[in-house]
């Protein structure tokens, strides 16, 4: 499969990142990644391996020691108006209702009042919250609070749209509504997306492309294009031959960056990995 990597005119270019923790152990020594404009790129890898540190990074929230992060050729800064992020904790205002956290950033950007509040309105219904406009957000569950988050994001209607674990907090079946609607969103808005997650079905299913995240400070692992055909639905991605195929090798992926170190059961549990197919 043709990757960024080979086609050029990538759109979100990381060049030579380097990056540590106050002088601790680094986390990054020279990670390379091109990511193409429109592309929807998975990132895999074990806890603390770096995966929220590099999402701070592209979102400018952090800066390299060494190396770039560029998108379209310009250093991404977190205000920029092209740029969304849904962190692994929703990361609310507290003081302010579930719908004005999704108006705030469109209030900055200078949107008039009627047409920020209907694009609100537009993307909190979409994430299945139609009724709890005016709640704050602390009487909101855990996971609807994601899904304030989400929307927030959605309705900037972003060029690069970054996700850390953005469906973690969810059950299983709203999860899987989640991944259908933001693939709905994404074939129609066509933003770039790099989506972290735990989850190796997830994806699977979502993703253009999945890169497996190493132990620090080895960067990236491998990465894998990703053939099965769109649209995607549960029926049938995930029966079809090449979605356990990919599954499998994945599985192999994460053992072999988790025999880095001593592997962790729990960890091997959240994966979706059980315990007992640990692949020797
Ligand atoms: N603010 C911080 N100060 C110092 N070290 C940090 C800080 N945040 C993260 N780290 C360390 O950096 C490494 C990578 O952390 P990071 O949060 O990026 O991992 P992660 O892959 O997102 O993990 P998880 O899957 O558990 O969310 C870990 O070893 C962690 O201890
Ligand atoms: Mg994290």
């Amino acid at each position: 499969m043709q990757t960024a990597e080979s086609s050029g005119g990538s759109d979100l270019v990381i060049r030579d990142l380097h990056y540590s923790y106050d002088g601790n152990l680094p986390i990054f020594t020279g990670l390379d990644l091109q990511v193409q404009a429109g592309e929807f790129l998975a990132i895999i890898g074990p806890s603390g391996c770096g995966k929220s540190t590099l999402l701070n990074l592209l979102s400018g929230f952090a800066s390299p020691e060494r190396g770039r992060v560029q998108l379209r050729d310009r250093v991404i800064r977190p205000e920029d108006p092209g740029l969304g992020y849904v962190f692994q904790r929703p990361n609310l205002f507290p003081w302010l209702t579930a719908i004005e956290n999704v108006e705030f950033g469109l209030r900055m950007s200078g949107m008039p009042a009627a047409q920020r509040r209907q694009r609100a309105l537009h993307y909190f219904q979409l994430v299945g919250l139609a009724g709890f406009e005016n709640y704050l957000t602390t009487r909101l569950s855990g996971g609807m609070q994601q899904r304030v988050s989400l929307a927030r994001a959605l309705a900037l209607e972003p060029a690069l749209l970054l996700m850390d674990e953005p469906f973690s907090a969810l059950d299983a079946i709203t999860r899987e509504t989640m991944n259908d609607e933001l693939l709905r969103i994404w074939d129609t808005l066509g933003q770039t997306v790099i989506f972290i997650t735990h989850e190796i079905e997830e994806a699977i299913y979502l993703a253009d492309r999945i890169v497996v995240l190493a132990r620090p400070p080895a960067g990236i692992y491998r990465s894998h294009g990703n053939e099965l055909p769109r649209p995607r639905s549960s029926q049938t991605t995930k029966t079809s031959p090449l979605f356990w195929e990919y599954k499998k090798r994945l599985i192999g992926d994460i053992a072999a960056v988790m025999r880095q170190q001593p592997v962790d059961d729990a960890e091997l549990v959240e994966m979706g990995l059980s315990v007992a197919t640990d692949h020797a």
